[in-house]
């Protein structure tokens, strides 16, 4: 079985020590930054935009996962990959060429991801899973992290799981809210590869303690 990853989200970072959160991920046993971009218009609620995803660049030292929850995401493709992105994640709701997008996404560097809401049904992605390199399944409505995660992704997680494996795709299957060490073993069962964790690793005691043991808890 393949390693599966931690992905902290920075959204539940303390801003104002910034280079100490990132520092943090880079001696912890987290494998990803999860990077989440709000615009306040396809979500309710803006988080932070190209200025801070540069300094957090400048620190990071493991792969940058870009999750955009923007409208019109086409219009910095370039940009994003510029500022150090490894995989940019776009919301399927947002595009209305994804296919086009996706490509345009790995014509500049980058891994390519989609996001699916958790009202979007995972069967919209059968014609373009080949093109994707990573889902990321929404467990909370997006916008704001601290919401309690959605049960039925258990089940969004396994029919994705199924159609990558009949596709023959190599595609990741990210869950992105609410995942604490509760739900994780769970999430990793039912086929997923990469957990994003941002209130229960940054409202932690000890953030690094609990990657480590969220990580083994999904490698178990
Ligand atoms: C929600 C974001 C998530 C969020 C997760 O819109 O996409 O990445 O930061 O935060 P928690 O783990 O606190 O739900
Ligand atoms: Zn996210």
């Amino acid at each position: 079985m393949t390693t599966k990853l931690i992905a902290p989200s920075i959204l539940a970072a303390d801003f104002g020590n910034l280079q100490r959160d990132v520092e943090m991920i880079n001696h912890s046993e987290a494998d990803w930054f999860h990077i989440d971009i709000m615009d306040g218009v396809f979500v309710p609620n803006i988080s932070y935009g190209m200025p801070v995803l540069q300094a957090i660049s400048k620190h990071a030292k493991k792969t940058i996962d870009v999750h955009l929850m923007i409208v019109d995401p086409d219009r910095y493709i370039k940009e994003f990959a510029a500022l150090g992105a490894t995989n940019l994640t776009v919301h399927y709701e947002a595009c209305t060429h994804l296919h086009r997008t996706l490509q345009a996404i790995k014509a500049a560097g980058m891994k390519s991801g989609v996001a699916l809401n958790p009202h979007t049904s995972v069967n919209l992605l059968e014609d373009v899973i080949d093109d994707i390199d990573l889902v990321c399944m929404m467990s909370v409505n997006p916008g704001f992290g601290g919401q309690s995660f959605i049960q039925n992704t258990y089940k969004k997680v396994k029919q994705l799981k199924e159609m990558i494996e009949r596709n023959n795709a190599k595609t990741l299957i990210e869950v992105d809210g609410g995942v604490t060490s509760e739900n994780a073993k769970k999430l990793i069962d039912a086929g997923a590869d990469v957990l994003v964790a941002g209130s229960f690793v940054f409202k932690a005691e000890n953030p690094t303690e609990t990657i480590k043991n969220l990580r083994s808890i999904a490698n178990s």
